[in-house]
């Protein structure tokens, strides 16, 4: 275990248009942690099929994630991108970890309750344990970090349950192999930033969403210019002008809301553009916004639409991720397969 405490995994599911609440609480942040530390980013597509998919839509879908990871700024060269369906140890190291988790834990995640619907009964069973596979994506790389949203909280609290509960109930066996006194690392998850929750333009109080049924309350990646002013010029505000405190945000959520997407893509705190557009209307904040994101983001749309134009470089990119994912993922097998008493070829 010589691996210095720096590796960073995250991943993104290939399920339909990627927004600027996906760009700003997530890719941005994905762009940044490339200074300093070693990062594997995955578009989670057996995650994706945990609901049904389109086979077309999927494969589209999974080269839409990869271009916006290239196109904001993700080095494959220096880092690791690859789609998960790829590197067959996801699908078994989730298999051990589903018979590691207990029915309990996984029976109190939200996040199924809340894809399950009222009809909990005809759900997929790997939407039940789609935690199992998210933990074995992370833990496969024993990753230090992961850059998630608010929403992924609970899921990576289960993925430190699940490495605690591997290390302790093989603790003898982990000694006895050399592995030390724990195997899997506690896992910290990287939470926060002005835009750690991106909502919706039309409703301050919904979250930014792909499946919101207005187009308008949502900025894509791949609106043009004139589309991303024209959606910051329509978003919902109050009367007010902006609060000449940052406190004053509160119960202000449009306005709170579009502050904090200022800052973010402008990497500056609230207080920052409160301190210059505090006191002043929507009417000159807005096109400011407008300005700044069709600045920030215009060049990340034109880009995708380049590298989309060639599905074939996208898909050796990710062959090539998958190759390097694949030379970490095989030693964890190996190790995890022996640590369980797996009898076989090493
Ligand atoms: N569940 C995450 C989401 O919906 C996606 C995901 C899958 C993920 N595996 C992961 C995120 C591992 C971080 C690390 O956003």
């Amino acid at each position: 275990m010589s691996k210095s405490k720096n590796r960073v995994f995250s991943g993104v599911q290939p399920t339909g248009n990627l927004h600027l609440g996906n760009y700003l609480g997530a890719i941005k942040r994905f762009v940044a942690l490339q200074d300093g530390h070693e990062c594997v980013y995955c578009v989670v597509d057996l995650h994706a099929v945990t609901m049904r998919q389109d086979p077309e839509e999927l494969s589209d879908n999974i080269r839409n994630v990869t271009a916006a990871f290239l196109a904001s700024g993700i080095d494959p060269q220096k880092h690791i991108v690859f789609n998960q369906s790829q590197v067959s140890q996801h699908a078994e190291l989730a298999w051990m970890f589903n018979c590691v988790a207990r029915m309990g834990w996984l029976n109190r995640m939200t996040q199924f309750k809340e894809k399950a619907g009222k009809n909990r009964e005809n759900a997929s069973v790997g939407l039940f344990s789609y935690p199992s596979l998210m933990a074995a994506d992370i833990l496969l790389y024993k990753a230090d970090f992961v850059p998630v949203g608010e929403d992924q909280k609970q899921h990576l609290e289960l993925t430190r349950d699940i490495a605690a509960k591997f290390n302790n109930d093989f603790c003898e066996r982990i000694a006895k192999l050399g592995f030390g006194d724990s195997y899997f690392p506690m896992t910290e998850p990287l939470i926060g930033g002005p835009a750690a929750r991106v909502m919706s333009l039309r409703d301050g109080a919904k979250k930014m969403s792909k499946s919101e049924a207005s187009d308008m309350s949502r900025i894509n990646l791949i609106d043009d210019p004139d589309t991303i002013a024209k959606k910051i010029r329509k978003a919902k505000t109050d009367a007010e002008p902006l609060p000449e405190e940052v406190e004053g945000l509160a119960g202000r959520a449009e306005a709170d809301n579009l502050v904090g997407i200022f800052a973010a893509i402008n990497d500056v705190d609230k207080a920052a553009v409160i301190s210059e557009y505090g006191g002043k209307p929507f009417s000159e904040f807005k096109p400011a916004l407008a300005d700044l994101a069709v600045e920030k983001l215009a060049p990340i749309s034109a880009k995708m639409r380049h590298l989309l134009a060639e599905p074939d470089e996208i898909d050796t990119i990710l062959n090539e991720g998958a190759d390097k994912a694949r030379e970490i993922a095989v030693v964890t097998m190996r190790e995890v397969r022996e640590i369980f008493g797996f009898v076989g070829a090493k």
